[in-house]
C-alpha cells in the first residue's frame, strides 16, 4: 500500500534526529553568542570555546573586520549579480584567483561559492561515466555526495591505508581498461574529525605505478600546515603531485566561499563545465574583498600561525601527559577519546559546560563506534595558555567522574531534565 511521503519522518527521525527532544538547543543547534573568540557565551554564561574553526583568529581581527565593513558599505551584499559566466565576473574575482593560485603553488585557481557544493561539483565535473573514482572511506560528506553523482564505478579504500588503496587502484585499473576511462583518487589533506593528515606523499608515490589524477580536500590544512599555511601538500612536500587542490574559506580564512587550484587547462575546463558555478550567483564582492585581506594576513602575519601552534602543542602535549587518548592527530584538530554511552556523554558535556565553562563539540555513534565518546577541540590563535590549563584541569576532573560511574548515575535524570 502506498504511503504519504512524509510518514517516515514521523516514524524515524534519523540517527541524530531521534535525540532531538533531549538534545535540541543544548547538544545540537546550540547558540554560541558574542564575538567569535576564545571565550563566547552559551546560555548567558561565558565559556572557553573549543568548537569553532577560526584557526588563525581572523574572524574578529580588527583589520579584517574593517575591510569586511568597508566592502559591505561599498558593494552591499548583491554585487555582482549573476553567474560568473554571464554577468557576475569582476577584476577582483580574478585577482583573488591569481593570488590564491600563487599562494598554493598552482598555475590557476577558481572561486567556489561554498566549499560543500563546490567540491561536490568539482568531483562531478572531473569524471565521466567511463571513469573510476577511488576515495578514502572516511572522506567528508561533500566528497561522498560528489561521488554519488558519478554514473560510473567507484571504490573506497580503508582510511589512510595504502595497501587497501593499491588493491582498489588495481580494481579501478581493470575497469578503466575496459571502459577506456581514467582514474580519480580523492583524499583529504587533514581528516577533520580525527585530525590525521591524509597520506598524500604515499598516495602520490603510487603515481609511478598507476595512472591516476589526485584531488585533495584541504579544508583543515589550508592556513594551518605548510610554509605560511599553504596546506598539507606543501607540508608533505608533494603539492606538485596534487592535480586538483581544494580549500574552503570557512576555516582558517574565517569567511564563506572556497577555491580549487590546478594547472591552467584543468581550471579552464572546470570554469566552463562546473554546474555549481555555471548555474549559481557569483561569490559576493564583500567576500572576495574579505578573502583578499585574509590571504594577505596568511602571507604576512606568520605570528598568527605560530600562536596557533603554540596552543595546539600545549593542549595536545598536556592531554597526552595526563594520559588522555588523542589518537593519531597530526594537525590542530584535537580529538579526545573516552569510553562511555551516549547518555553518559551527554552528562559529561553538561558538566563541562555548566561546571567548568568549557564548550567543545561532542561526537558519538553512529559517527564513531558504539561505546566511544569523542570530544573534539579546535585550538585557535585567540586561545591563551590559561585557557589550555583550565581545560586540562577540567578534563582530569571529568575523566575521574566518567570512570567512577558518576555520569552513569546522573545520566538517567539528565535525559529527562535537559532542554
Ligand atoms: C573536509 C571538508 N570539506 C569541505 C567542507 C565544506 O566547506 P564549506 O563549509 O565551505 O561549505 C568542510 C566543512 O566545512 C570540510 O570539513
Amino acid at each position: 500500500m502506498m504511503k504519504d511521503l512524509f510518514d517516515r519522518f514521523y516514524e524515524n527521525k534519523g540517527p541524530v534526529g531521534k535525540w532531538a527532544e533531549q538534545a535540541e538547543g543544548y547538544f545540537v543547534f546550540p547558540k554560541l553568542e558574542g564575538p567569535i573568540s576564545n571565550r563566547m557565551f552559551f546560555m548567558g554564561k561565558e565559556v572557553i570555546t573549543w568548537s569553532v574553526n577560526d584557526y588563525l583568529g581572523l574572524a574578529n581581527h580588527p583589520e579584517v573586520r574593517k575591510v569586511d565593513a568597508e566592502a559591505a558599505a561599498q558593494y552591499g551584499s548583491a554585487y555582482p549579480m549573476g553567474a560568473r559566466m554571464m554577468s557576475g565576473h569582476t577584476d577582483l574575482h580574478e585577482q583573488l584567483e591569481r593570488e590564491l593560485a600563487k599562494f598554493v603553488n598552482k598555475e590557476s585557481a577558481y572561486l567556489l561559492n561554498f566549499g560543500y557544493q563546490g567540491i561536490l561539483s568539482t568531483v562531478d565535473t572531473l569524471v565521466g561515466k567511463d571513469d573510476v573514482i577511488v576515495y578514502d572511506v572516511d572522506a567528508h560528506a561533500c566528497i561522498v555526495d560528489g561521488v554519488r553523482l558519478h554514473l560510473g564505478k567507484r571504490f573506497t579504500y580503508k582510511h589512510n591505508d595504502i595497501v587497501s588503496l593499491e588493491k582498489n587502484l588495481q580494481r579501478a585499473q581493470r575497469v578503466a581498461e575496459q571502459t577506456g576511462g581514467g582514474i580519480l583518487v580523492i583524499s583529504e589533506g587533514v581528516f577533520g574529525m580525527r585530525g590525521e593528515q591524509g597520506k598524500l606523499k604515499e598516495v602520490a608515490a603510487l603515481k609511478s605505478k598507476y595512472n591516476f589524477r589526485f584531488l585533495v580536500d584541504d579544508a583543515h590544512g589550508f592556513g594551518t600546515l605548510g610554509k605560511n599555511g599553504a596546506g598539507a601538500g606543501v607540508e608533505q612536500g608533494v603539492q606538485d603531485e596534487i592535480d586538483v587542490y581544494f580549500a574552503t574559506f570557512a576555516k582558517s580564512m574565517a569567511s564563506t566561499g572556497a577555491f580549487i587550484a590546478a594547472d591552467k587547462e584543468i581550471i579552464d575546463y572546470l570554469r566552463y563545465n562546473m554546474r555549481s558555478q555555471m548555474f549559481a550567483k557569483s561569490l559576493q564582492m564583500q567576500l572576495v574583498k574579505g578573502a583578499l585581506k585574509r590571504l594577505d594576513m596568511l602571507r604576512n602575519r606568520p605570528e598568527l600561525k605560530a600562536k596557533l601552534w603554540e596552543n595546539v602543542n600545549a593542549l595536545q602535549n598536556g592531554l597526552k601527559k595526563n594520559g588522555f587518548d588523542i589518537g593519531n592527530t597530526q594537525s590542530c584538530v584535537t580529538p579526545v577519546y573516552l569510553k562511555g554511552s551516549i547518555p553518559e556523554a551527554m552528562a559529561l558535556v553538561k558538566d563541562l559546560r555548566e561546571n567548568h565553562s568549557i564548550f567543545c563539540s561532542i561526537v558519538v555513534y553512529p559517527v564513531i563506534p558504539k561505546g566511544l565518546i569523542l570530544l573534539r577541540l579546535i585550538p585557535t590563535a585567540t586561545h591563551s595558555l590559561e585557557d589550555v590549563n583550565e581545560t586540562l584541569e577540567a578534563f582530569g576532573n571529568i575523566r575521574e567522574k566518567l570512570e567512577n560511574g558518576t555520569y552513569r548515575r546522573i545520566s538517567g535524570e539528565l535525559m529527562a531534565a535537559v532542554k
